[in-house]
């Protein structure tokens, strides 16, 4: 007899929003197991959670991702035929691609480039009554990313560039207008890359070696053959885009800075806790809610029956929240990473598992230089005051935000 608890309503798609990050932990936890069942769309979905959860879920020989992600992800989000929807050999090898651009100068050099940024953003802002932090970062890791990618970058369309990419990340959840302009804003985007792939490809527009834009342009698949411009385009822009959702995790950082000030003076001086205070960051904060996988074949795990296509959601936000895994977990301490032993299915902000045997996301190392860059500098070297505002988000609201984005004033240079 199957003992997994499963939910009795016929249909949880309307829970998934009104329990945004908690959906699962909502429905997970207090069972002894890792899994359990609900309706979504109409499918049957299995649930995981706990570390063991997430091993099974990155265990490439039961679960898969080929139509995992629904369309309008792809046309929005991701992009089709991206690595993101690849398995086996050929995603392996595309992977290997991706982590080729993380050698430790290159992470250095994006670390300079960050740190350059911020300071010339410093200057901007002096001039200006107010700061909205989220909607400042935004521009300054358009150029950050752009800038380390090897895409040129004019002033007259920064805007544009840095809405675009927001535009794709934000809208694949909404409805109507907002979704819409996420599509228009991922054929832009991919219209725009896709010509520079092309000036690269026939000498036109110079790229350096080691550059995404140049190894993206000169890839060769598994077959040996060069990638179709489009599709190199897509994975410049999973280079580029995803580099401006860093904005998120800044504006949380700056938002902890407020609530623990303690945590200050260790951030601007001590390399070691700026690196745990990024790592709780990424641990606290919600970002991404789950992820999605299919079953590969039909099997039994935890009592549970697993049938062949079968739609699985693992509990990102909740495995980084689990009390099992995690003492007071509720708690801001990045303290608790003096300890931590580097498991690969524990800390899951950004995926779990391995870089080169699963969709662990390779730019993991690339988000942690971004965002020391940022709190070293804010810390060390950013005069701003805060004016009263509300930092508070919702769980419920996915993707979640400070409400008043972190507002700054009287900004300058220290
Ligand atoms: C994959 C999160 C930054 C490139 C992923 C995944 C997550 C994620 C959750 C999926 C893991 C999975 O499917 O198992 C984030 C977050 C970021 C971030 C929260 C920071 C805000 C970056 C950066 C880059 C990047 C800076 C590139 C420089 C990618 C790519 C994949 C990926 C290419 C697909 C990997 C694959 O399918 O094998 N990311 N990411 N991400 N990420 Fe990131």
């Amino acid at each position: 007899a199957v003992k997994v608890p499963k939910d009795n309503t016929i249909d949880n798609t309307l829970a998934i929003f009104k329990d945004g990050y908690n959906f699962i932990p909502n429905r997970v936890q207090n069972h002894h197991l890792d899994v359990y069942e609900t309706r979504v769309l109409g499918e049957k979905v299995a649930l995981l959670s706990g570390i063991e959860g997430a091993e099974l879920f990155y265990d490439r020989n039961r679960m898969n991702r080929s139509g995992a992600l629904p369309t309008r992800v792809l046309k929005t989000l991701f992009g089709e035929g991206g690595i993101q929807t690849m398995d086996g050999d050929p995603h392996t090898h595309r992977k290997l691609l991706f982590m080729s651009l993380m050698t430790p100068e290159s992470l250095q050099h994006l670390y300079e480039i960050t740190t350059k940024n911020w300071a010339q953003f410093t200057k901007k802002w002096s001039k200006m009554k107010k700061v909205n932090l989220y909607d400042e970062s935004r521009e300054l890791l358009c150029r950050t990313a752009c800038d380390w990618a090897g895409i040129p970058l004019n002033e007259k369309e920064v805007n544009k560039r840095t809405r675009d990419l927001s535009n794709m990340i934000d809208g694949f959840s909404a409805i109507g207008p907002k979704h819409i302009e996420s599509r228009r804003a991922r054929k832009r985007s991919e219209a725009w890359i896709e010509d520079l792939i092309i000036k690269v490809r026939n000498g036109e527009m110079e790229a350096e070696k080691g550059k995404a834009v140049y190894e993206m342009a000169m890839h060769r698949n598994v077959e040996g053959e060069s990638l179709d411009a489009r599709m190199a385009a897509v994975e410049t822009l999973n280079v580029i885009r995803p580099l401006v959702a860093i904005s998120k995790f800044l504006t949380f950082g700056a938002v902890a800075l407020e609530e623990y000030p303690e945590t200050r003076t260790r951030v601007s001086l001590d390399d070691e806790y700026l690196f745990m205070f990024t790592q709780e960051i990424r641990r606290f904060y919600p970002f991404v809610p789950f992820l999605g996988a299919r079953v590969d074949h039909d099997f039994t795990w935890q009592e549970y029956p697993f049938k062949k296509n079968q739609l699985v959601l693992i509990d990102v936000y909740g495995i980084n929240h689990d009390p099992r895994i995690w003492e007071k977990p509720d708690e801001f301490n990045p303290e608790r990473f003096l300890n931590w032993d580097g498991g690969l299915f524990d800390l899951i902000p950004q995926g779990g598992g391995g870089y080169y045997n699963g969709h662990r996301c390779p730019g993991e190392w690339a988000t942690i230089e971004v965002l020391q860059a940022s709190f070293r500098y804010m810390t060390k070297h950013l005069g701003y005051e805060v004016p009263k505002q509300d930092y508070s988000y919702s769980l419920k609201k996915m993707p979640a935000l400070p409400k008043s984005g972190f507002i700054m004033k009287n900004v300058h240079y220290k």
